[in-house]
């Protein structure tokens, strides 16, 4: 995958969330294990975009939605509420917070409500919102493994160069 900073038609749509402070606060907050927020939003973000496009989608709403879906500021880990699991609860606090920064588009509010939709049990109104989830998901268990995935990656070139 392309490094989103060099996608500047990606950039344009994302960049006055970027400068947000809000957005940039997230950088702060451990996400998965071995990713900060700021990083596992923009993951989820262009990667959704990227796939958007592909197939036909609304790109716009994908990357903003993707970038504003884990905007709250708590360590999921630590924190517990009397309403809910942080799984049902985020998604909500997320929406809130987004809608403080930006306006947001029926979609975009449906991709940030809607993705932990397994969890939560409301259905996504929109393919978009499936999308999200669904990279979500992914990004989630790629960034928790990223060490391990880099540790196997150079193990395996140095086997090949041994070979050689
Ligand atoms: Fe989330
Ligand atoms: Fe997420």
């Amino acid at each position: 995958m392309r490094d989103w900073r060099e996608d500047t038609e990606y950039v344009d749509i994302v960049s006055d969330l970027l400068r947000d402070p809000a957005v940039q606060e997230l950088g702060q907050y451990v996400q998965h294990h071995h990713s900060d927020r700021l990083t596992h939003s923009i993951n989820v973000s262009y990667q959704s975009y990227v796939l958007a496009k592909r197939f036909h989608l609304n790109a716009r709403a994908v990357a903003r939605g993707g970038l504003l879906h884990d905007l709250f500021f708590y360590d999921w880990r630590e924190t517990k509420f009397e309403l809910g699991t942080h799984a049902y609860i985020h998604p909500r606090v997320a929406y809130r917070n987004a809608e403080k920064i930006t306006d947001l588009s029926p979609m975009e509010k449906d991709i940030i409500l809607k993705h932990m939709w397994g969890s939560t049990s409301a259905l996504p109104h929109y393919w978009e919102s499936v999308l999200v989830d669904m990279v979500d998901n992914y990004q989630a268990i790629a960034e928790f493994f990223t060490p391990a995935t880099e540790r196997f990656k150079r193990i395996k070139q140095r086997k090949t160069r041994k070979a050689n």
